[in-house]
């Protein structure tokens, strides 16, 4: 009923707007007065986390995009290598797993079979395993070394969005913390980090206000067969989960690339009127992320490809290249996936509902995969 979705249309609909919360909720009471870092919780001794050599981060669908995302910020922080596998792909393989290996397992509903069987095998191995996940007593947890709840609340459509943006928030304080306590970050930068992070929310409700736009272009390309999601470095999982979203409850064949492998084969996709989505980073940082995605956005402008631009408020190089532009308020580079996803989701939930479907329920889906 709509009381229970909140006055919204969908369950979907009600989560998206819960993320300023879920987000919020996700930091709150991790830190302490000082504004140090506080995760007790963790159990995990702290000479295990001080000696951890590799970080193997293990689930499936929106939440290993998470976890992709989490791999920038983390190896970034804490100069520690993180590989991201998909659980059924990390199990069914001879991953190389030692004592000093921290396995962080990511899962919204915590009983996703794949993920779990995934966990079971590294503890096998002598992995340490650390669960991120939404639900409370749920099985993955429970056969973990340690959990770090996201506080996103019960997510109930299939099509996980808050879950999302709660994973990102936790993986981040997880790194964060490594790096207070393995000291590769000097005490005031974690600050600004940890800051940063937390200035979120209202960046997240500013994108949300703006949704009127994202709804009516979204409206007007119901009919169209395919998107292309174009991403670099934290733009690139986001451009995979823009393509997931659209699949899973639009029915629409989307695919995401990382916008630098264009030229070594998707480019020739690439015809008149094709949509495609670019994730752009924003024009302030010190590196030459922008630029090359400038460039991105115009080789597929030149091919005749309709160009959906992502971009930071105040951006103006993307203009002259950009048929539609949702904006997104200025983060650091980091952050900036907690805001650039969120017209994604709003996109991809407005145009099934106005293919008349069924979102919180897409067909061939469950909510929770029980099973391998
Ligand atoms: C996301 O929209 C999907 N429904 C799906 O990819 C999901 O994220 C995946 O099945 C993992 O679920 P979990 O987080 O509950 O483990």
């Amino acid at each position: 009923s709509a009381a229970v979705k909140g006055g919204f249309d969908s369950f979907m609909d009600k989560e998206i707007h819960d993320q300023p919360k879920a987000v919020a909720d996700t930091l709150l009471g991790r830190t302490d007065e000082k504004g140090a870092l506080v995760l007790d919780e963790l159990r995990i001794p702290e000479t295990v986390l001080r000696s951890i050599d590799k970080i193997i981060v293990i689930a499936c669908g929106t939440a290993a995009y998470s976890g992709h995302v989490a791999k920038y910020a983390i190896e970034h922080w804490c100069r520690i290598p993180v590989e991201v596998e998909l659980a059924h792909e990390f199990r069914y393989r001879d991953p190389i797993l030692t004592p000093r290996t921290l396995v962080v397992a990511i899962s919204q509903s915590g009983e996703t079979m794949d993920t779990l069987m995934a966990v079971r095998h590294a503890r096998e191995q002598g992995a340490y395993v650390l669960a991120i996940v939404n639900t409370h007593g749920s099985t993955i947890p429970r056969e973990s070394d340690a959990v770090l709840y996201t506080h996103a609340g019960p997510e109930v459509a299939v099509a996980s969005t808050k879950a999302f943006l709660a994973q990102i928030t936790a993986c981040y304080l997880l790194g964060l913390y490594l790096a207070q306590l393995r000291g590769t970050k000097f005490p005031d930068e974690l600050r600004e980090t940890l800051r940063e992070l937390q200035e979120l929310p209202p960046k997240i409700q500013q994108v949300l206000d703006g949704e009127g736009y994202v709804r009516e272009v979204a409206q007007a390309m119901k009919d169209e067969p395919s998107f292309l999601f174009l991403g670099r470095h934290v733009g690139y999982p986001v451009a995979l989960e823009g393509a997931l979203k659209l699949k899973e409850i639009a029915y629409i064949h989307a695919e995401g690339f990382a916008a630098g492998e264009l030229k070594h084969g998707p480019i020739a996709l690439i015809e008149e009127g094709q949509p495609v989505f670019v994730v752009v980073p924003s024009p302030r940082g010190r590196d030459q992320l922008h630029s090359k995605i400038v460039s991105n956005i115009q080789e597929v402008r030149a091919r005749g490809a309709r160009t959906l631009v992502i971009a930071e408020e105040g951006d103006e190089a993307v203009v002259p290249y950009a048929d539609i532009i949702f904006r997104v308020p200025q983060t650091a580079t980091l952050m900036s996936p907690l805001v650039a996803v969120v017209p994604l989701q709003i996109f991809a939930s407005e145009l099934a509902k106005a293919k008349g479907l069924d979102v919180d329920q897409p067909r061939n889906l469950a909510k929770s995969v029980t099973v391998e």
